[in-house]
C-alpha cells in the first residue's frame, strides 16, 4: 500500500452536489480502506452557511446515498467526521482567503504536519479564476512554505468554454502552480475498463499486430445515456454534448484505443503519445464539419416505459434553445498506423440505452472459401470493449453451426469483469483522488493534450455557428439517435453497433 502523506484537503463548493455524490463518497471510500494517515483535514470552502456539524450531518447524509461502502455505520462515521471542517466563504473576498490561510496553519500545527494541501475546485467554472488568485494572494502555494510542504490543485471540467478561454485558464493556473502540481479531471480515465484499454492493447501479444489499418476496418466510440439533463439545466444548455462528453471522455477514449505504445508506462510517456496521435487527427474544415458531424436533441418520447418531455420541456431549459443533446462525428487519424481508417464518434442523452462501448471491426474477408458452399454475408469480426454496463471485452466471430452441414454464425468469446474478478472495482473519482494524493498524474490530462483536443472541438463549434440553425428538436427520446447520424455511418456502407 502506497505510503499517502499527510494531507489537507481544501474542497471548493463543497455544499454542492458533486461533493456530495463523488467527491465526499470517494474520500470516505479510501479513508475506510485505510489508503488514509492518522492526521489529515477535509476543509469545505463555500458560499452555503453552515457550521462544522450541520456540514457533517450532510455529508453522512449524502453517504448513505452514494458511497459504494454504503451503508456507513454512525460509529464509523464519527471516526472519519472529526477530520471535516466547514469554513462559509466567498470566493471572492480577500479575507475568505486570509481565513483559509489562518485555518491551515492552525491545523498543520494542532496535527503537527507540514502544510500538504490539495485544492479541489468543484465549483461552478465562473468561479476558478477568483478561486486561483485568492489562493495565490493569500500565499497559499508551494512556493509561499519555502521547502515545508506542497500545494496542488485539482480541477475539474468544464476546463473552458472553448479553445481560446481553455487556454486562458490554464495560462491562469501556469501563473500560480507548476504543471506538474495541476490536475485536470476526466472522470473517465479513472474506470477501470478505460484502464484496461492499455492493459489489453499492450499486455497481450495477439491484438498489438493487427491493431492498424492493414486489418482494422473503422473502430465507432459511442457513449448512450438514458438520462435526460436532469438538474443541470443551467451548466448544460451552455455546454452541449459537444462539450460536455466530446471535448473531453470521447477523445480520450479515442487517444487510448489509437496511441502508439509508450516507451514508458508514466505519466509523461502516456501523455506524449496522446499528443503525438491528437496532433494526427485530421482538422475539420467547415465542409467537414457539415459533411462528417451531426448535432441532434431529444423530443418527447418513452424511457423504461415511461413518458418523457423534450430538451425543451425541461426544467430551466430555454423553450428556443438550439442546444444539442447528442452529437457524432467521422474523424480520421493520419498517421502510419490508422491512415484510411474512420472514428465514428457518438454520444447523446435520452438514448434508448445506456451504454458506453469502443466497437472494433476488422476488415471484411479477402476471399471467403465459404460462399461457394452458398454460404453468404459471413459478420466482420469485432472486438467490443464495454466501459459500462457490464464492463468487459468481447471478441465476436465466426463459427460452424453443429450439425450436419456446413453453416456459419456468429459467436462471442466474453471476458467480464465481474465474473472473473468477483471484485467490485473503485469508483472513478476514488481512484483519481488517491493518484492526486499520490503524486501520480498519469490519468489526468495534461495542458497539451486538453488545447488539442479544444481545437478539434472548437473547429466543429465555429462550423456550426456558421451554418443554419438546426430544426430541433430531431430525434424522439428512447430513439437511437437522429437519423443524420445513421447517414453518417451510412454514406460509408457501415452500421452503428445498436447491439445491447
Ligand atoms: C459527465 C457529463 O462528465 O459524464 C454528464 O457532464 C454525463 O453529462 C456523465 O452524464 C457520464 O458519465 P458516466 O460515468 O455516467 O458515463
Amino acid at each position: 500500500m502506497a505510503d499517502l502523506k499527510p494531507s489537507i484537503m481544501v474542497i471548493f463548493g463543497a455544499s454542492g452536489d458533486l461533493a456530495h455524490i463523488k467527491i465526499f463518497p470517494a474520500l470516505y471510500s479510501l479513508w475506510e480502506e485505510g489508503f488514509f494517515p492518522e492526521s489529515f483535514a477535509l476543509v469545505g470552502f463555500a458560499r452555503t452557511k453552515m457550521n462544522d456539524e450541520e456540514f457533517r450531518k450532510s455529508i453522512f447524509s449524502s453517504l448513505n446515498s452514494h458511497c459504494r461502502k454504503r451503508p456507513i455505520q454512525e460509529e464509523d462515521f464519527l471516526k472519519f467526521s472529526k477530520h471535516i471542517y466547514y469554513l462559509p466563504s466567498l470566493y471572492d473576498k480577500v479575507e475568505s482567503y486570509t481565513e483559509l490561510g489562518k485555518f491551515i496553519t492552525s491545523k498543520a500545527n494542532e496535527y503537527k504536519i507540514t502544510k500538504n494541501i490539495v485544492y479541489y475546485l468543484s465549483t461552478p467554472p465562473s468561479v476558478y479564476n477568483d478561486a486561483i488568485e485568492g489562493i495565490k494572494n493569500a500565499d497559499l502555494v508551494s512556493e509561499d512554505f519555502k521547502g515545508e510542504g506542497f500545494s496542488k490543485i485539482v480541477i475539474e471540467k468544464p476546463f473552458g468554454y472553448d479553445y481560446k478561454s481553455a487556454k486562458e485558464l490554464n495560462e491562469h493556473l501556469l501563473s500560480v502552480f507548476k504543471e506538474e502540481d495541476i490536475y485536470r479531471i476526466d472522470h473517465y480515465l479513472g474506470k477501470e475498463t478505460v484502464q484496461n484499454i492499455l492493459a489489453f492493447r499492450f499486455s497481450n501479444a495477439i491484438f498489438e499486430p493487427i491493431w492498424n489499418n492493414k486489418y482494422i476496418d473503422h473502430v465507432q466510440i459511442s457513449a448512450l445515456e438514458s438520462i435526460g439533463v436532469g438538474l443541470r439545466a443551467g451548466y448544460f444548455d451552455e455546454s452541449g454534448t459537444i462539450r460536455d462528453m466530446m471535448q473531453n471522455h470521447m477523445i480520450q477514449l479515442l487517444s487510448l484505443v489509437a496511441i502508439e505504445p509508450p516507451a514508458l508506462f508514466d505519466a509523461d510517456d502516456i501523455r506524449n503519445e496522446k499528443v503525438k496521435l491528437l496532433k494526427s487527427v485530421r482538422p475539420l474544415s467547415l465542409n467537414d464539419v457539415k459533411k462528417y458531424t451531426v448535432r441532434g436533441q431529444y423530443d418527447r418520447g418513452v424511457i423504461d416505459g415511461k413518458q418523457v418531455v423534450s430538451y425543451k420541456e425541461e426544467e430551466g431549459i430555454d423553450a428556443n434553445s438550439i442546444t444539442d443533446t447528442y452529437a457524432a462525428m467521422k474523424l480520421y487519424v493520419d498517421n502510419y498506423r490508422w491512415a484510411g481508417v474512420p472514428f465514428y464518434l457518438r454520444a447523446g442523452k435520452r438514448l434508448k440505452t445506456h451504454k458506453t462501448e469502443i466497437a472494433v471491426y476488422f476488415k471484411k474477408l479477402p476471399y471467403s472459401l465459404f460462399a461457394k458452399a452458398g454460404i453468404e454475408n459471413i459478420k466482420q469480426n469485432s472486438i467490443i470493449i464495454t466501459i459500462q454496463p457490464n464492463e468487459g471485452i468481447s471478441i465476436n466471430i465466426g463459427a460452424k453451426k453443429p450439425g450436419f452441414v456446413m453453416d456459419i454464425e456468429p459467436v462471442c468469446m466474453v471476458f467480464n469483469y465481474k465474473s472473473s474478478f468477483r471484485l467490485s472495482p473503485p469508483d472513478a473519482y476514488e481512484r483519481l483522488i488517491y493518484d492526486v494524493i499520490l503524486g501520480d498524474q498519469t490519468l489526468f490530462a495534461r495542458y497539451d493534450d486538453m488545447l488539442i483536443a479544444w481545437q478539434l472541438i472548437t473547429s466543429v463549434m465555429n462550423g456550426w455557428s456558421k451554418m443554419e440553425p438546426p430544426v430541433f428538436p430531431n430525434y424522439d427520446a428512447g430513439s437511437w439517435g437522429p437519423k443524420e447520424a445513421d447517414e453518417l455511418i451510412g454514406a460509408d456502407g457501415r452500421e452503428w453497433n445498436n447491439a445491447v
